[in-house]
């Protein structure tokens, strides 16, 4: 540990001048020398999400075109104050590279010069607590078993998460190497996830998305996230600003669904495929009328439509849903292994997601079709300010 710390400090001292050559593209475009220094261009660089704030960004941000989620396993030995300068060095790093600035052991600063409103964002899992021994902090446990789950190893749990959120496949790449290397000495990595939206060129910003089923997916969020989604005061001082993040990996059969008939697909949802309206009429955003009944006196939405059970009629218990589509695999038969990154935030887990999932699991038509093959949970510490770092709350 102690040569590859000796060796990022040796970076350290190169890091401005490595810097100093940043943004060397565009140059063309802008008549501008490659040299000019890095922070007068990052500073007029469009596409910066803020970093430093009471909340983390990456949360309510709107969600960007592609997302990479990666879950760190800590090396056995590292303890509290181990941890905190990891925190320290992967702080500085998200704080920098948001800004469009490389990083201190760059070795591509070349790469960081466009932000794309790159977002970096830490969560903390169950285990991370126990091996640190803050077991006496710990807010969360491991999701309980749903009937449902048919969970991989390879998609599930993790001590440490870094979300990195942005508008750039390039910029994500560059920014999740620097942040894998830095994080190298003190833990392993247990999984990466990629998934991706559809970018703002394509669609404009604001309007509900389709997923891989087709089905607009995201109607319904929290009117209120200082309510909803953002830890308040009554929980422990240092989560003060923080979050609740579910991690589920959701495998659609697109093969079966592809089989059934728009009617079946509707039925299932609750909603229409078209514009996504309640079957009971409007248009998106109308509140479906969950006591409509049909000519025979059956409900319109079906009792065990995914908007009937996923409802909660609260808006305060309701929670921020922020998924990625995502797609690995092209067997050789031509079938695709694709689906959701089904992300939400939320204040309380044990009365907003977990009640929701259960319901889920128990009888959603939706399951015919998807198949959960990882779940991970973690909070997410508050934000910070300049001068500060994400987990000092917590870790200080
Ligand atoms: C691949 C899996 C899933 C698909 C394809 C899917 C799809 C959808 C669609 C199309 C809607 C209606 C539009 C909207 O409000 O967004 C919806 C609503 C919703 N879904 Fe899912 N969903 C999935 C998994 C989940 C999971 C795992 C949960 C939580 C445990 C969940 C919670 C919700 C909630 C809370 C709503 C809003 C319900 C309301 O109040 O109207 N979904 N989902």
């Amino acid at each position: 540990m102690a040569g590859r710390n000796m060796s990022r400090r040796g970076l350290l001292a190169g890091g401005a001048a490595a810097a100093g050559g940043l943004a060397a593209t565009g140059g063309y475009l802008t008549g501008r020398a490659a040299s000019e220094p890095a922070e007068a261009r990052a500073a007029e660089q469009p596409g910066t999400v803020p970093f430093h704030g009471v909340h983390q960004a990456g949360v309510a941000t709107p969600p960007q075109t592609y997302g990479a989620f990666a879950a760190f396993d800590l090396r056995p030995g590292v303890a509290k104050e181990s941890l905190g300068r990891l925190m320290r060095l992967l702080t500085d790093d998200a704080r920098r590279l948001t800004e469009g600035r490389a990083g201190l052991a760059d070795a591509q600063p070349e790469l960081a010069g466009v932000p794309a409103r790159l977002t970096v964002t830490f969560g903390f899992g169950p285990g991370l607590f126990t091996k640190v021994g803050l077991d006496h902090e710990r807010p969360l446990t491991d999701l309980p078993e749903f009937k449902t789950d048919r969970l991989e190893d390879r998609w599930s749990g993790g001590d440490l998460l870094v979300q990195l959120c942005g508008e750039d496949a390039v910029t994500l790449a560059h920014a999740l190497r620097l942040i894998v290397k830095d994080a190298r000495d003190f833990a392993t990595v247990r999984w990466v996830q990629r998934g991706f939206r559809r970018s703002p060129q394509a669609q404009p910003p604001g309007e509900t998305q389709r997923n891989l089923m087709g089905q607009l997916d995201g109607t319904v969020q929290p009117a209120d996230p200082d309510k909803a989604v953002w830890i308040s005061g009554g929980g422990p001082a240092w989560l003060k600003g923080g979050t609740f993040m579910v991690l589920r990996r959701i495998r659609m059969d697109l093969e079966e669904w592809d089989a059934a008939d728009e009617a079946a697909k509707e039925f299932s949802i609750g909603r229409r495929l078209a514009d996504g309206a309640p079957l009971t009429g409007g248009r998106e955003t109308d509140d479906p009328d969950f006591a409509a009944k049909d000519f025979a006196g059956f409900p319109v939405i079906d009792d065990n439509a995914h908007i009937r059970l996923a409802r909660v009629d609260d808006p305060a218990l309701r929670m921020l849903r922020r998924a990625y589509n995502y797609e690995e695999d092209v067997s050789q038969d031509g079938v695709v292994d694709s689906g959701l990154l089904f992300i939400a935030y939320q204040a309380d887990l044990a009365r907003q997601f977990t009640p929701v999932q259960r319901r889920l699991a128990d009888s959603d038509l939706l399951n015919e079709w998807i198949t959960t093959t990882g779940s991970s949970v973690f909070v997410l510490p508050p934000g910070c300010t300049p001068e500060g770092w994400i987990g000092e709350t917590l870790l200080s």
